[in-house]
């Protein structure tokens, strides 16, 4: 009976999540029946009778108060610890997971491959291998939710946000917006296609596509980026050259961890968080560049690293 109510699992995520959900819902049934049902019995029992005298009404019970007091504790405390441990996993994607950049738009979700292929509102993913979605939008809130995967994230605009997901059969899943965003969100959704890995290979082949790595290469030279981070010495900006995934010292004398967000920032942002021992020169890139174009540039500052030349 549960099939017609929760969608299928489809991911080595909903396998987990489930049994917890079910234990709350019981747990909750329980302490909810067992209150109500005792209220109702206890006002009935002991009514007032006219006629009837009630002398001694004990007013505490050591006993009494321990056992109501520590078992629904210790209950609450076990949800504490199996929910975090499940929400850690669900927070961090395994290393060497399958990325894939997503953009929400009103109202249709654009998605782009590793190898630059492109697909609107539709996604493909080869089933029994960790995929991390990169998320963000270009205008208002969506949320990226795939029921069957148990998974279901904000796209925000002006930041990246990510969720990840490892499929464990191949098929078709819905996937929809599960945030109001105007007068068509019913309609933003689409199929998630979970295919063998060799199926999804000869599929990532089929289309016409421009590489993001290429695409950046090309925004970095034409927007005039390589001009202060030429990585020669003495140049005006950071090299970038192995910076992704790097600790940076900041001005302020904080570290980061120049990661996809910091990366965003750095290019609409760039005074926000200045690297050591750069002046603040680089003008802001908001509302030069769309989100694909960032997602380029990012994509292709992330290949510099990828190519294991000293930091
Ligand atoms: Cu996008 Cu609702």
């Amino acid at each position: 009976m549960l099939n017609y109510i929760f969608p299928e699992q489809a991911s080595t995520y909903a396998t987990r999540v489930d049994p917890f959900y079910y234990s709350l819902v019981t747990f909750s049934a329980l302490v909810c029946v067992g209150i109500g049902g005792l209220l109702i019995y206890f006002s009935v029992r002991y009514r007032k009778i006219k006629g009837e005298s009630r002398p001694s009404k004990p007013l505490h019970n050591m006993a009494l108060e321990l056992i109501w007091t520590l078992i629904p504790g210790m209950g609450a405390m076990i949800i504490f610890a199996w929910g975090a441990l499940l929400y850690n996993d669900y927070a961090t994607a395994p290393e060497g997971a399958l990325e894939i950049d997503v953009v929400g738009k009103q109202w249709m979700w654009k998605v782009q491959h590793s190898n630059g292929m492109r697909e609107v509102n539709d996604l493909h993913v080869p089933v029994g291998r960790p995929i991390k979605l990169t998320l963000t939008s270009q205008d208002v809130l969506h949320d990226y939710w795939i029921p069957a995967f148990r998974v279901k994230h904000d796209a925000l605009p002006g930041k990246f946000t990510s969720l990840w997901f490892e499929a464990t059969k191949t098929g078709e899943f819905h996937l929809f917006c599960a945030e109001y965003c105007g007068t068509e969100h019913s309609l933003m959704g689409g199929t998630v296609y979970v295919m063998k890995p060799e199926d999804y290979a000869q599929w990532l082949e089929g289309g016409p596509k421009a590489a993001p790595q290429e695409a950046g290469l090309f925004l970095f030279e034409q927007r005039g980026c390589a001009t202060c981070h030429s990585g020669e010495s003495g140049a005006r900006g950071p090299n970038l050259v192995g910076v992704y995934g790097s600790t940076v010292t900041l001005k302020s004398g904080d570290e980061v961890v120049a990661d996809e967000e910091y990366l965003r920032e750095s290019i609409m942002r760039p005074a926000l968080r200045v690297v050591d021992g750069f002046a603040p020169l680089m003008p802001s890139f908001s509302n030069q560049l769309t989100e694909e174009q960032v997602m380029d540039l990012i994509t292709y500052i992330k290949s510099l690293s990828a190519e294991g030349e000293p930091e």
